[in-house]
């Protein structure tokens, strides 16, 4: 049973962009640390959705405030990633059933990728909702996003037939694009689909006051040495309609 109202988080303007828009009419923002936080009512569920920008310090101020001023009772931080196993696909969604800091290494005084004092490196996210949104991503990816992402955009960054994975995110204060840190942090950390600025980051806040979150990412590039090439497109043509789409169809399904 939840009370307060659900958190919704990006790092990127674009991709909350259509659900702020959405839920404007009735909405009240209230400014607080140099962020807006935009109050109202989506899809039938109570909702405060904000811009954290990019970064861990970022996403965990944003989150922490999320939690004491708003009393959100969930989260779920919606954004794009790069892809790092092998087999996923620019276009493919990811939906985090653990989250780890990449770039978090206090050795020899702890392991290696383990939050200091706090005796653990990976924080798990709630099954319902990591549930909840996997289903909603095919749902849509099947059914409706060949309506909605232009046939050239697709062609032109390579989306095909985009799958939705669930497994491991990494996150880190690094844009990753360059093969040899794709191959650096594959030996390091072989169970990680994808990799990304902020979800861990929101993670460890949210089990550091028992929140349960949700973290969804789209695939915007491998993480290679092409890895920004594509990016300002594939945010304004892609990232912002597979977020809305897909959490529309996620927040419709609860209420
Ligand atoms: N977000 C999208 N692509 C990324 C990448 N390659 N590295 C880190 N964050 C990302």
């Amino acid at each position: 049973m939840t009370s307060g109202p659900l958190g919704i988080v990006a790092a990127l303007h674009e991709e909350i962009a259509d659900l702020l828009a959405e839920m404007a009419p009735g909405a009240r923002v209230e400014h607080l640390g140099m962020r807006d936080y935009h109050v109202g009512r989506l899809h039938g569920q109570d909702c405060v959705i904000v811009l954290a920008r990019i970064g861990k310090v970022a996403a965990a101020a944003t989150t922490t405030a999320l939690i004491h001023r708003f009393g959100v009772s969930e989260i779920v931080f919606t954004g794009l990633a790069g892809g790092l196993a092998h087999g996923i696909a620019v276009g493919d969604v990811v939906v985090a059933d653990t989250l780890v800091q990449h770039d978090l290494d206090a050795s020899p005084l702890f392991p290696r990728f383990e939050v200091p004092l706090l005796g653990r490196a990976t924080f798990d996210t709630e099954p319902s909702l990591r549930d909840a949104l996997a289903h909603a991503a095919r749902e849509w990816l099947a059914q409706e996003m060949p309506n909605r992402v232009a046939a050239d955009a697709r062609s032109e960054l390579g989306i095909s037939a985009p799958r939705v994975h669930v497994g491991q995110i990494a996150s880190g204060d690094q844009f990753i694009s360059s093969a040899g840190e794709v191959a650096r942090l594959r030996e390091a950390l072989p169970q990680t689909l994808a990799v990304e600025m902020e979800g861990a980051a929101v993670a460890q806040v949210c089990h550091e006051y028992g929140v349960p979150f949700a973290v969804m990412r789209t695939l915007s590039d491998v993480a290679d040495d092409a890895a920004h090439v594509d990016f300002p497109r594939f945010l304004r043509d892609v990232a912002s309609v597979y977020s809305h789409g897909i959490l529309a169809r996620f927040l419709s399904a609860r209420s």
